[in-house]
């Protein structure tokens, strides 16, 4: 016999429940659009996923006008300025003296965590641990997200389907070949990090460029740190015990910080290879693309979370002017200028990670200009200016 499917029909169809999907959710519903949510994954293991750490000032701002402030505010680590460790010294840039804008420490995890706590709280619908989500039509007037859960085999009908299902998500695929470009560069070094319940090993976050390779010293909370160190592609986690995690990572600060160094049992290690890549155009017909589903750079300038932030915000005025109003005008932008703006992060990832990493290939020439840079950088207030201007984020239209 065959098994019955279930039937529903909704405004928007989001793909994936990680920050760029239940964004989207939260500022759909704020703004009287209807969505569903299906992601691949459980809550639990959607929770459990250790990644960014920085959000820029505008990403904050986005969360309060989004109603999941609350938290961010009261725990959040406002930080002013970050360090530079070359050569055995540190060498502080002030971002909130450079640019009058600051950062903030909050962990992905509990950005994630506010989020589906609001859509609970507002009793909207995500399906968790959705399998074979497919899409279809979304090059004409009706689009269908087909899915399975619970045994059953389930479709909705909508006006616009949300590809905010990562790097590895369906709806990227789901395009077809030749309608799409990308551009991709992989470096040749991944980062292995590690989280630990330990007092961080300085009040702001130290980006060390070391013969060694580098190194970044963060933050979750005055009580918990997150360490990395660059390691070859071909590193397991498993060969990397706590002890020599920390010796590496102690081998690569400058004398004072690792001194001050307090170590503990790990709670999470794992490895990120980086990769910067994008996919133009972030439109096709009623199918949008937002955060890893249209582009990824690597973690060094804390870029991520933040360019999934912004399309997103950008996405929902688009959808919100569409399905209230039949306005279509921001809709018709939204790939060209968010855009804009991916690639200027994706420049400031790709430049940061170069001055900042040791290449395997890397010739003596290329070294001492490496080393120029550096110099250059925190001895020029144009130069410091600029970083501080990237890194706590450029302006959302620009
Ligand atoms: P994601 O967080 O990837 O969410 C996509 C969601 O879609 C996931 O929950 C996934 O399970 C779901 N999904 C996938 N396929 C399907 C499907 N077929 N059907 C339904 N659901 C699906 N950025 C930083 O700034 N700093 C960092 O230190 C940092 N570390 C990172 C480490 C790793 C290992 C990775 C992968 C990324 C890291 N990033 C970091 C980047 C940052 O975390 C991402 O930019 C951010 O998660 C983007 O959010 P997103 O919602 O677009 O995508
Ligand atoms: C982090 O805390 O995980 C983090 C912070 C800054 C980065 C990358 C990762 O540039």
């Amino acid at each position: 016999m065959p098994e019955a499917s279930a039937s529903l029909r909704t405004q928007v169809v989001i793909v994936g429940a990680g920050p760029a999907g239940l964004l989207l959710g939260q500022l759909l519903a704020r703004g009287g659009v209807d969505a569903l949510i299906l992601e691949r994954q459980s809550a639990d293991y959607v929770l459990g996923r250790i990644r960014a750490g920085v959000l820029e000032q505008g990403s904050v701002e986005v969360l309060g006008e989004a109603g999941v402030g609350q938290r961010l505010l009261a725990e959040g680590l406002p930080h002013e300025g970050i360090e530079l460790a070359f050569d055995g010294q540190r060498h502080r840039i002030d971002l909130a003296a450079l640019t009058g804008r600051r950062v903030t420490v909050y962990g992905q995890t509990e950005v994630t965590r506010d989020l589906m706590q609001a859509r609970a709280q507002a009793g909207l619908r995500t399906v968790y641990e959705a399998t074979d989500v497919s899409l279809h039509g979304f090059d004409g007037n009706s689009p269908v997200v087909r899915w399975r859960a619970g045994g059953r085999a389930h479709e909705a009908r909508c006006d616009y389907i949300a590809g905010c299902d990562g790097f590895h998500g369906v709806a990227r695929a789901s395009v077809p070949t030749g309608a799409l470009r990308t551009f991709e560069r992989v470096y040749p070094f991944g980062w292995l990090g590690v989280l630990c319940d330990t007092p961080p090993v300085s009040d702001e976050l130290i980006y060390a460029n070391h013969p060694r390779g580098f190194a970044l010293c963060s933050m979750r909370s005055r009580t918990r740190s997150r360490y990395y160190v660059q390691c070859g592609l071909d590193e397991r986690v498993q060969d990397w015990s706590d002890d020599r995690f920390f010796d590496e990572l102690r081998s690569r600060l400058d004398a004072e910080a690792a001194e001050r160094l307090v170590t503990g049992p790990s709670i999470e290690k794992s490895i990120a290879p980086l990769r910067s890549f994008v996919a133009e155009p972030m439109r096709f017909g009623r199918l949008l693309l937002a955060g890893d589903a249209a582009h990824i750079v690597p973690p060094t300038g804390a870029k991520g979370l933040n360019l999934a932030i912004a399309d997103v915000r950008n996405l929902a005025r688009a959808l919100i002017a569409s399905c209230r109003h039949g306005d279509e005008a921001d809709l018709e932008t939204y790939s060209a200028r968010s855009l804009r703006r991916v690639w200027k992060a994706v420049r400031f990832s790709w430049w940061m990670t170069t001055l900042m990493h040791r290449f395997p290939e890397t010739g003596e020439f290329d070294q001492r200009i490496q080393e120029a840079e550096l110099g250059y950088l925190v001895g020029s207030r144009a130069a410091s200016t600029a970083l501080a201007e990237n890194y706590t984020g450029l302006p959302f239209e620009n």
